[in-house]
């Protein structure tokens, strides 16, 4: 029997994580969740409708996730902070749970995959880049969707919600201590890409697609 190849993400924003994430899945023909979404979900209903944000948690689908404006810095910062919540990450477990148990395997991104969602998953990498790295990539992306901002402020935000993700007391984002560490500072898209699987791929996996 082949081992099931689960393939646990983390790192803080803008890291690259997502866009790897996304392109070993394909590689693989694996589905990939993106859990950010979940929080940021999460944070934005709740701060919309004045619910509970563990109540949001308890009752989330994946249609919830579909609102484009989840993507924005404004629902980020929301969602890190109903992330610091035990209860709201504890309602959220078992979703993440059942989505990386399913077939053959899956990719999921994140804060605490390798540490908390998936334990035991056979690959698990921790993405990081230099703030300074990081800050550029998101500027660019919010220019690119015409959001009119600075670089320093960027570069602040970006600053207030890693010392929130990592400070926390509830999971705080870690690399878990046999997660392969993978700095994409000096690194595009495509190298970060050809890096990785070249490890998952020492590790014995390989794409069963054509
Ligand atoms: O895309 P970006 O890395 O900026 O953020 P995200 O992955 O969408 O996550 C938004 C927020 O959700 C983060 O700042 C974390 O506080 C929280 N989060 C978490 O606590 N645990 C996860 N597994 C994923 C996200
Ligand atoms: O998910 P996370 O917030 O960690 O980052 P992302 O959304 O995957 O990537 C943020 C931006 O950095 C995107 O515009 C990517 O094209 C770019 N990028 C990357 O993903 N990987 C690199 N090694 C370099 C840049």
């Amino acid at each position: 029997m082949t081992q099931r190849l689960v393939i646990a993400i983390d790192g803080p924003s803008a890291s690259g994580k997502g866009t790897l994430a996304k392109r070993l899945a394909a590689h693989f023909g694996l589905p990939h969740l993106d859990t950010g979404m979940l929080y940021r979900a999460v944070g934005w209903i709740a701060a919309q409708t004045g619910e509970p944000p563990a109540k949001v948690a308890a009752r989330l689908t994946l249609a919830d996730l579909a609102d484009p404006h989840l993507r924005s810095d404004e629902a980020g910062q929301e969602g890190s902070k109903v992330a610091v919540m035990p209860e709201v990450r504890a309602n959220l477990l078992k979703f993440q749970k059942e989505f990386s148990s399913q077939g053959s395997g899956a990719v999921l991104d994140g804060r605490d995959i390798g540490t908390v969602i998936c334990p035991d998953a056979p690959v698990k990498l921790f993405v990081t880049a230099s703030p300074e790295a990081r800050a550029v990539r998101r500027y660019q992306e919010l220019r690119g969707r015409g959001v009119d901002t600075i670089k320093p402020r960027v570069l602040a935000e970006m600053a207030e919600r890693d010392r929130r993700d990592s400070e926390r007391a509830a999971a705080p984002l870690r690399a878990a201590p046999d997660a392969w560490l993978l700095d994409t500072s000096e690194m595009d898209a495509d190298a970060a890409f050809a890096a990785a699987l070249a490890f998952i791929e020492r590790k014995g996996f390989r794409s069963s697609g054509p």
